[in-house]
């Protein structure tokens, strides 16, 4: 374990359970988050200084509705619920819980009531006594249960805070993860002090501690890493390479389906400046050829898959017994999820191509697993990595294959690695590469009619697709600027050779995906 004191956050199916762990990280304090089905009493034996009890979307009343054990208000641990965390605090200690008069969904003015809590403390309201909220909520406690006191209320929600100082348990009913409640850190803040908490977890401590473990775990043993460029293979490889050095061998297979200038990228960065064990390994013939004719979306995944796996397992033999693989895991691809309604957590789909070999045995290292993924962005920033590694988009394992829609061929791969890269160059030129989730060139399968000087044309299309997202299960349309997209087109038209018309995609996810394959 990487900090002495830490927090444990318990998971009711809140959108917002993953940034209440991060915010208090934040802060400096390590915390991990728990399905509020895990047994208390592990959580309670294992020396977290604090518990937060997250939102959700059930109503305490409803059968199931998923609640702690009362038993854990008795422990003595600090609580913090918060909206449904709230709601299961004010009904299980035997407040009045009702449902809202109406929904409340969005800003709210909360009035500080007389009378001071720690948890409120430096929260300063306005010249009205009023403090900005973010609310999504049903459920309204009404009255306090016995012992605590109201700490705030809005028009719709009688007790929109309360505290039971002596038994350290607190709750409000806003959302102080989500910046829309401005001075929500500072309650987390202070409940980290109720906590009484040592405020040591930091990224340079982070690393010290996993060098050592990663020097302790693996000893004089070799370590393999498939690095694809992509920031968690990336932060992972110069992570295992500053514990061990040379004892790391990366293997990094160019498949002909990358971006352009990708491959030399990975090479300058990786070989160049980090001074790596790098094998790189030129396949995309390989690639091709499993590709040739190959029109369905999936086929083309399984062959892309298959043919990455006996290629990495290929080189892997040829550099002898290698017992340990590290690997880009992160954090929320570990936490349990919370299944009892709807997708709430997060749920991966697709499993990625540089996914792990089957038929070898290696055992496992996978230093990133407690990181959520800016923190490994911001990691990597502190190892040296360069920012066109740091903060580049996300790029599906089976890469442009996915994106030349019908066959893939070298000059179709080539007119779309053009398109792309003028896209890149004009989002990143215009300050939108880290406000997208990922913007990108598609090459449709298809060829339409324009005019070029004073002949006819009849040629490629080549469709632009930006979108935000949070975490790729849903996502928006990028509203990018018209001058941006005038900017786009017109390069694409000019310079592309074979493209004379761009389309701009406005599907959101769902009923689309980010990916037109
Ligand atoms: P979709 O298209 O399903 O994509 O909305 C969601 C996210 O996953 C990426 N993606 C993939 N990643 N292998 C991967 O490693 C794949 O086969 C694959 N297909 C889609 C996509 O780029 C987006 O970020």
């Amino acid at each position: 374990m990487v900090a002495a004191d830490k927090i444990a956050v318990l998971d009711f199916g809140g959108q917002y359970t993953q940034l209440i762990a991060r915010r208090v990280r934040e802060l400096s304090v390590y915390s991990e988050i728990f399905s509020c089905t895990h047994p208390i009493e592990s959580i309670l034996a294992s020396g977290y200084k604090g518990i937060i009890l997250s939102g959700g979307p059930s109503s305490v009343y409803e059968d199931g509705a998923p609640l702690p054990p009362k038993t854990l208000f008795d422990s003595g641990i600090p609580i913090l619920g918060i909206c449904y965390g709230m709601q299961a605090m004010g009904y299980l200690l035997g407040g009045h819980v009702v449902p809202a008069e109406r929904r409340e969904y969005g800003k709210a003015e909360v009035e500080l009531l007389q009378g001071s809590s720690r948890l409120l403390r430096g929260v300063e309201p306005d010249a009205n006594g009023r403090v900005t909220v973010w609310m999504s909520h049903g459920d309204t406690v009404l009255r306090p249960p016995k012992g605590f006191s109201a700490l705030g209320t809005t028009p719709n929600c009688p007790v929109a805070a309360m505290a039971d100082e002596r038994r350290k348990l607190y709750a409000v009913q806003f959302h102080p993860e989500v910046v829309h409640t401005p001075q929500g850190q500072k309650v987390f803040d202070n409940f980290l002090d109720i906590c009484d908490v040592s405020r040591t977890w930091s990224m340079a401590g982070f690393i010290d501690t996993t060098v050592e473990e990663i020097r302790e775990k693996v000893g004089q043993g070799r370590v393999l890493c498939a690095l694809s460029g992509g920031v968690d293979s990336s932060v992972v490889s110069v992570l295992v390479h500053r514990a061990i050095g040379d004892q790391l061998t990366c293997v990094f297979v160019d498949n002909g389906l990358l971006r352009k200038g990708e491959a030399e990228s990975v090479d300058h960065t990786f070989r160049g400046a980090f001074k790596m064990n790098l094998i790189h390994v030129t396949a995309s013939k390989r690639f091709l050829d499993v590709l040739r004719g190959v029109t369905d979306p999936e086929i083309k995944r399984k062959r892309i898959g298959a043919e990455f796996i006996a290629v990495f397992e290929e080189e892997a033999r040829k550099l002898g017994e290698i017992p340990w693989l590290a690997q880009g895991t992160l954090y929320p691809d570990v936490i349990e999820s919370v299944a009892f309604r709807g997708p709430s957590a997060t749920i991966k789909t697709h499993h990625n191509v540089g996914g792990l070999p089957l038929k070898m045995q290696f055992k496992l290292i996978e230093p990133l697993r407690e990181l959520f993924k800016d923190e490994v962005r911001r990691l990597g920033e502190i190892l040296g990595l360069p920012p066109e590694i740091v903060w580049r988009q996300p790029f599906p394992g089976p890469g442009l294959a996915i994106r030349v829609l019908g066959e893939v061929t070298p000059e179709r791969l080539e007119i779309l690695r053009d398109a792309d890269a003028i896209i890149q160059d004009e989002v990143r030129a215009a300050g939108f590469e880290r406000e997208v989730w990922q913007a990108f060139a598609v090459l449709l399968p298809i060829r339409t009619v324009g005019v070029m000087g004073d002949f006819r044309t009849y040629a490629h299309v080549i469709a632009l697709r930006a979108v935000m997202s949070q975490d790729a299960m849903t996502a928006d349309w990028a509203r990018l600027p018209y001058d941006l997209l005038g900017r786009i087109s017109n390069r694409l038209s000019n310079e592309v050779q074979g493209v004379n018309r761009v389309v701009f995609d406005i599907s959101s996810k769902p009923p689309s995906t980010i990916e037109w394959e």
